[in-house]
């Protein structure tokens, strides 16, 4: 039988979201005659149908109904300043001036690259892409041109983008079915060969990762991990596991690539400034674009050597891609990289630090079974009463308490990226309390309230 308390808040949920999103649904009609599943990509908040939006500034976006919504997951992490600043609009807008592209070389592809180089200095050369997705494939098609072995290795539950190399072991953003896929590709359509070349390590388990590399070193060309897992759950990596995965490559000559996708927003030298280790091959983009779509690979000049044309004008690694290095997205990062001075990552710590500690208290209040994990700016809720430290103990939280949550939320106006915030400097402290207040409401609607012992 069905709580009926539980039955009437789900109830209130809907029915609070459907009166204040009228031209949604109107648009989320249209959108599913012509998009597969009503939605342009997958990973859209999408309980009853999508919310679409017309406009956004500072920390707010603004549906199409004229709701306001707080927003707290800022382009996937690319908008850590929040929606567009000043400075980052007047960069586009100059460029748009001189030219929209130019599928030529120009200066801006230059500044960007030496600004990157400045704050992540393992990238001695860099190459652009046009997005995350490009960036890692590259990086690891270099480690095995560069190694001349077969195998890469990833972590249980990471995110690396969309391409086939990457579509095994994703486990995916925890609360979704795509949850279950375990080691198979999320995918079908991706050959048995692909999956056959990526192995998987346990998340923040030293041990069993050096197993996992000690078996397989002569094949491994790279190890690849997220210095903290975004759609495995916003789950940072310990110190001491980036640390040993260092010393194990250089036993065994496995290049490291960090994908710093996310990790660079950590802080000016990203992940690894913030964690004190050094990759061989870095592979990033969201806020390095400023809010434009791009990516970047880069690292060790030895292996990036692999893409200078030897004496008779042969490459040995070819990459290039009519976006790459596309002008605005330049201008935009440069603009946004001059303005994550130390003192912004300095707020969004402290605001994300906060928002933890007043997430942790409410639930203690309510007694809620949740576990905040995170760092910096980056956050992640898991209703489980065990500690999170990777992805198996992540897949034991309620995905469903999780969706509840969320939705209640944006019901509410504010919109989390499913179980996991990455706030900005738009966000205020008082932003923070109102979502706390939110946050109380979503728990009792959910039914996470009382489920701690
Ligand atoms: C760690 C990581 N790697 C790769 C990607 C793929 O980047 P893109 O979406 O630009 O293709 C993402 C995107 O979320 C990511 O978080």
């Amino acid at each position: 039988m069905t709580n009926p308390g539980v039955a009437s808040a789900a109830d209130s949920i809907e029915s609070r979201f459907r009166a204040r999103t009228k031209k949604s649904r109107e648009l989320a009609q249209r959108a599913s005659s012509v998009f597969p599943d009503g939605v342009g990509r997958a990973g859209m908040p999408n309980e009853l149908y999508p919310v679409f939006v017309d406009r956004a500034s500072g920390q707010y976006l603004y549906d199409v109904d004229g709701n306001r919504l707080l927003d707290m997951s800022n382009g996937h992490s690319a908008l850590p300043l929040g929606h567009s600043p000043a400075p980052v609009v007047a960069a586009i807008a100059n460029q748009l001036a001189r030219g929209i592209g130019f599928f030529l070389m120009e200066e801006g592809e230059i500044r960007l690259a030496e600004m990157l180089r400045q704050r992540v200095p393992s990238m001695e050369k860099i190459r652009f892409t046009a997005s995350g997705t490009e960036a890692t494939m590259f990086a690891v098609r270099a480690a095995r041109a560069f190694t001349g072995r077969k195998l890469f290795a990833r972590a249980e539950g990471s995110y690396h983008g969309m391409h086939d190399m990457m579509c095994s072991g994703m486990g995916m953003n925890v609360g979704t079915p795509w949850m279950d896929s375990g080691d198979n590709p999320v995918s079908n359509g991706v050959l048995p060969s692909v999956r056959e070349g990526v192995v998987f390590l346990p998340f923040n388990d030293i041990e069993a990762s050096r197993k996992v590399i000690a078996a397989h070193a002569a094949d491994l060309a790279a190890v690849i991990i997220e210095p903290m897992l975004g759609g495995g759950g916003g789950i940072p990596a310990e110190r001491e596991y980036l640390l040993a995965l260092r010393e194990l490559c250089d036993r065994h000559k496995i290049v490291l690539i960090l994908d710093e996708m996310v990790t660079i927003g950590l802080a000016r030298g990203g992940a690894q400034e913030y964690f004190g280790v050094r990759a061989d091959l870095t592979t990033t983009g969201k806020l390095v674009g400023g809010g434009m779509p791009m990516g970047v690979f880069g690292g060790r000049a030895d292996i990036m050597s692999l893409m200078n044309r030897d004496a008779s004008g042969v490459l040995r690694m070819f990459h290039t891609g009519t976006w790459n290095g596309h002008p605005l997205a330049m201008a935009a990062g440069i603009a946004q990289l001059e303005m994550l001075t130390p003192e912004k990552f300095a707020y969004l710590g402290e605001l994300g630090e906060t928002m933890r500690k007043k997430v942790r208290a409410l639930a203690t209040e309510m007694r809620v079974a949740v576990q905040v994990t995170g760092v910096q700016h980056f956050s992640a809720f898991h209703y489980t009463p065990q500690p999170v430290r990777n992805r198996r103990d992540a897949l034991r939280a309620n995905p469903k308490l999780s969706s509840r949550v969320s939705f209640s939320l944006l019901s509410q106006g504010f919109y989390m990226l499913g179980q996991r915030t990455n706030l900005s400097t738009a966000i205020t402290h008082q932003d923070i309390d109102e979502f706390i207040s939110a946050l109380a409401v979503a728990f009792e609607e959910a039914g996470a309230a009382g489920t701690a012992a």
